[in-house]
């Protein structure tokens, strides 16, 4: 494709508007947004709004005036039209890892009789963490089992409790089919629970259509919430009756403000949240979301999709180097909206694109990474950077001793 052809396609994007609604430096390619999505103007606004005139004016009546006190579950309720589940099913509430741990707890907790918890090898580290902290807790009761991803399906049987898996892969962006894995477990008796980090805001998620029984999912990634932005979590209705967190709080009971001293959780899904909401971070998270909404998923989807095969496409026509690899699935039906590279000199590569404004990031031991956010980048962007990546390896920008020093995040 010629530069000129991918301004055409830039003219003709239907998201191509929605690039103004974001705070972005100028002179910046971010293909990051996978990590951290950057902040939509109206985030600025709404965190303004919330720091000055809420907390500021308002001080404490603002739980009320302000329904500050409904965030968790209203934020919720709108994240689950992008996944595909009833708003009755979703509330914001802790962190990824925490509400992994806690749903982990609860699928199990229906499953007596069963001990594995069945994940893939090459999980995201904190999944992993998660249910082995878990296990730990729990002595005899669990286990953990992580087998390739080819293993998986046939590694489900009669012990199987729960399968957890991450449905769009931090490193690769392979993409697990979610209906049919989810069958399979079912047909063995197994629960599922879904980790939609990579999914939410990038692909169309349909949790109910999957007959999906648990979810979680980050606000910071594709939902545009900020750093540290609150997550989310998705109980199937049929299930909520029957579960409790295992982490009691206050916000979790049944009258919170009844002040009683034996815990009653709440039978819904605001049973699900601990402690106090955080309500700045919270309204950060939802202009994040209603920008989502302004748009349909199958259409983030598909442009994103077409960004990735894009950028593969140039990197692969320049023919870089002999050493670099595709470490994503080739076939967009597979992968979600980030693309992976392999290359010895990974580290390095990602930090000579920094240096020319061009963003992504680095995953241990050899991947460049790339994320391709719909909502605010161009295929032209896409083609520069490309462009870029290959003019890196042909100048030798990339052979710097400051390339090899490594910072604590990458
Ligand atoms: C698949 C997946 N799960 C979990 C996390 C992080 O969990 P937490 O939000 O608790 O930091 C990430 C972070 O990138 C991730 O990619």
């Amino acid at each position: 494709m010629t530069r000129e052809e991918a301004e055409a396609l830039d003219l003709a994007d239907p998201l191509a508007r929605f690039r103004d609604a974001f705070d972005l430096p100028s002179g910046v390619i971010y293909l990051d947004g996978n990590s951290l999505g950057p902040p939509p103007l109206s985030a600025h606004e709404r965190l303004e709004r919330a720091s000055r005139r809420e907390w500021g004016e308002g001080l404490i009546r603002s739980w009320n005036d302000a329904k500050w006190i409904e965030a968790p579950l209203r934020v919720g309720g709108k994240i689950a039209r992008l996944i595909g589940a009833k708003p009755s099913e979703v509330i914001v509430a802790d962190g990824t890892s925490v509400n992994l741990f806690k749903l982990a707890a609860e699928a199990l907790s229906l499953q007596p009789g069963r001990t594995t918890i069945l994940s893939e090898a090459g999980n995201f580290p904190t999944d992993l963490y998660a249910l082995q902290g878990l296990a730990a807790l729990l002595g005899d009761r669990a286990r953990v089992k992580a087998v390739a991803p080819a293993d998986l399906v046939a590694a489900i049987d009669d012990d199987t409790a729960v399968v957890v898996l991450t449905h769009i892969h931090f490193k690769s962006a392979r993409r697990w089919d979610m209906a049919a894995v989810t069958a399979a477990a079912h047909a063995k008796g197994a629960l599922v629970v879904w980790d939609l980090c990579h999914t939410a805001g990038a692909v169309a998620c349909d949790l109910n259509g999957a007959q999906a029984d648990f979810a979680v999912g980050c606000g910071y990634k594709y939902l545009n919430g900020g750093p540290g932005a609150p997550a989310f979590l998705f109980v199937a209705e049929r299930h909520q009756a029957a579960v409790r967190s295992p982490l009691w709080g206050w916000m979790g009971h049944a009258e919170p403000f009844a002040f009683e001293e034996g815990y009653r959780p709440s039978g819904d899904i605001r049973g699900q949240i601990t402690g106090t909401p955080p309500i700045l971070a919270l309204a950060a998270l939802e202009a994040g979301v209603d920008l989502q909404l302004e748009t349909d998923p199958a259409l983030v989807e598909a442009k994103g999709l077409a960004l990735a095969d894009l950028f593969i496409a140039e990197v692969e026509a320049r023919n870089p180097d002999k050493d670099l690899a595709l470490a994503s699935p080739r076939e967009a039906a597979s992968r979600g909206l980030h693309v992976s590279f392999a290359h010895p000199q990974g580290y390095a590569l990602v930090q000579a694109m920094i240096a020319r404004g061009i963003i992504g990031d680095f995953r241990a031991p050899d991947i460049a990474r790339f994320g391709f956010s719909p909502l605010f980048l161009s295929h032209a962007e896409v083609w520069d950077a490309a462009s870029a990546f290959a003019d890196i390896f042909s100048s030798r920008a990339w052979d710097r001793p400051e390339f090899r020093v490594r910072a604590a995040v990458t």
